[in-house]
């Protein structure tokens, strides 16, 4: 029993501690820890236990080369992703995405800054300094279900990330301009891009690493009924 509740304080105290990181440090992570936390990701559980998530991870030289590649897409063309993006929210969502907004009073820019928040946008793009990022795809022809999988799969994978003290940050601003990382990846054709992972060591003294997001309370999201 004891031992449960230790593994529970660990783990929640892992959770509570976790945020999205937008500004590392240049050290690659070893490749043992890297594969220690896709190891422990790749226990997360899918329907029929079909696995579909796929998972390219640079190091450096080749995250500098997608970082390249995908700035010179997100200056000069149209977003393309290959699952459309969501374009409007409904309250009580829509009220959250506002109140994401923090990480621009991080940084210190206002509301009607379109210049710095432009330059914030990015920061995406940029990979937010990042030496490693995941591009993580499924295979077209399976339905939205797979899709919920690989959420899944984000999810373990963020919680053992916490628990191994790894900062990343999930990044859907990277499926947006799937092509380049096709090209430079040799993504199949018949994998749809769903979202990057941006991986490495915080850099405290970025000023977006200073956001924090805040949480409903249960009774928001959830509905006991006896
Ligand atoms: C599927 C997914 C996609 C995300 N895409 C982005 C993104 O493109 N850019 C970004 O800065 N943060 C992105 N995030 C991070 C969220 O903004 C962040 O998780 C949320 O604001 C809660 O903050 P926290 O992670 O610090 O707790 C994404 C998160 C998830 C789960």
């Amino acid at each position: 029993m004891s031992d449960t509740k230790a593994t529970y304080d660990a783990v929640l105290a892992a959770l509570e501690g976790r945020k999205s990181v937008r500004g590392y440090r240049p050290e690659p992570i070893p490749r043992p820890r890297l594969e220690a936390l896709l190891a422990a990701a790749q226990r997360a559980p899918s329907w029929c236990n079909i696995q579909p998530w796929r998972v390219w991870v640079t190091s450096p030289p080749m995250t500098g080369r997608l970082r390249e590649a995908v700035l010179a897409a997100a200056r000069s063309g149209l977003p393309g992703p290959d699952l459309p993006f969501p374009m409007d929210y409904p309250e009580p969502y829509l009220a959250h995405r506002r109140a994401g907004h923090a990480l621009y009073g991080a940084m210190g820019i206002e509301r009607q800054d379109k210049a710095r928040r432009y330059d914030a946008w990015l920061r995406n793009y940029e990979l937010f300094d990042a030496p490693h990022v995941a591009v993580v795809t499924r295979d077209r022809r399976l339905g939205e279900y797979a899709t919920l999988d690989v959420g899944v799969w984000l999810g373990v994978l963020i919680t053992a990330a916490a628990t191994l003290a790894i900062d990343l940050c999930p990044m859907a601003a990277l499926a947006a301009y799937p092509q380049p990382l096709r090209q430079l990846l040799a993504i199949p054709d018949e994998h749809v891009v769903l979202f990057g992972i941006a991986l490495g060591s915080e850099d405290p003294s970025v000023p977006a690493n200073a956001c924090r997001t805040g949480r409903d309370p249960l009774a928001s999201n959830v509905t006991f009924v006896d």
